[in-house]
C-alpha cells in the first residue's frame, strides 16, 4: 500500500467513517462458543488483521482475550487506542499489511480478518495460529448486484470459491458465501469462513 492510500484510510477515518459501527461482527458475535472454549486458563492471545477501529478487538477483549490488533491507518488506531489503551491485555500495532504481518513472538488462538482483503496475506496465516486455532475471516465477494454495501471494484472483493480454496490447508468449520445484513441494516455480499488449524 501506499503512502497515499494510508492518506486515503485516514480521512476516511477522519470523516466519521464506521463511526457508527460499534457492534462487532456478527460472524464472531454468533460463534461465541467456539471461542469460549480457548479463555478457559485466561492465557488466550488473538491477532486482529485490519482492526480498524477496534469493534471486534474489543468484543475479544471482554470475552477474556489479549488482543494484538494491527492497521495501517494511525488515525483509527488512536481513536481505538483512546477508548482502550489502558488495557495491558491489548496491544496495538501501526502497520502496512502489503508488507505481510508485522514481527510476532507467538502463534494466534484465534486470527480474526475482518473486511480486509489480502489474499496473499490470506495464504501465510495457518503457520501464526496455535494447533487448534481458528482462523475467523469474512470479505467482500465479487457479485452482480448493484445494491449492496462497499467498494464495488473486483480487486476489494474475492472471486467465489476464493476464500475456500484460499483455507485449502484448514478444516472449514463454518462457510458462507452470499449476502448478510449488518446490525446497522446494510446488505453486503461476501465469503465467510471459520477454520481451524489441525495440528
Ligand atoms: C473496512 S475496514 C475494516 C475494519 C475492521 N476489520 C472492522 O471489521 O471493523 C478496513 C481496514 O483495513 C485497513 N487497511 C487497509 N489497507 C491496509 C494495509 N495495507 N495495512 C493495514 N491495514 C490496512 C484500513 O485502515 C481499515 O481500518
Amino acid at each position: 500500500m501506499s503512502k497515499e492510500d494510508q492518506l486515503r484510510w485516514n480521512q476516511r477515518f477522519a470523516d466519521g467513517a464506521y463511526q457508527g459501527r460499534t457492534h462487532p461482527s456478527d460472524l464472531l458475535a454468533q460463534h461465541q462458543n467456539l471461542l469460549q472454549s480457548l479463555t478457559y486458563d485466561n492465557n488466550a492471545h488473538a491477532l486482529d488483521i485490519a482492526c480498524g477501529l477496534g469493534r471486534n478487538s474489543a468484543y475479544l477483549l471482554k470475552h477474556g482475550f489479549n488482543v494484538t490488533a494491527v492497521d495501517i491507518s494511525d488515525v483509527a488506531l488512536s481513536a481505538f487506542r483512546k477508548a482502550y489503551g489502558d488495557s495491558s491485555q491489548l496491544s496495538i500495532v501501526a502497520h502496512d499489511l502489503d508488507q505481510g504481518l508485522p514481527e510476532l513472538d507467538r502463534q494466534f488462538d484465534v486470527i480474526l480478518k475482518i473486511r480486509f482483503l489480502s489474499e496473499p496475506l490470506l495464504r501465510t496465516l495457518r503457520k501464526h495460529l496455535k494447533p487448534k486455532g481458528l482462523l475467523i475471516v469474512e470479505v467482500l465477494m465479487q457479485t452482480e448486484e448493484n445494491q449492496t454495501a462497499g467498494p464495488k471494484a473486483s480487486r476489494f472483493r474475492i472471486a467465489p470459491g476464493g476464500l475456500r480454496e484460499a483455507l485449502a490447508e484448514l478444516n472449514i468449520l463454518h462457510y458462507h458465501e452470499g449476502t448478510v445484513t449488518d446490525p446497522d441494516g446494510k446488505v453486503s455480499v461476501v465469503a465467510q469462513a471459520i477454520a481451524q488449524r489441525c495440528e
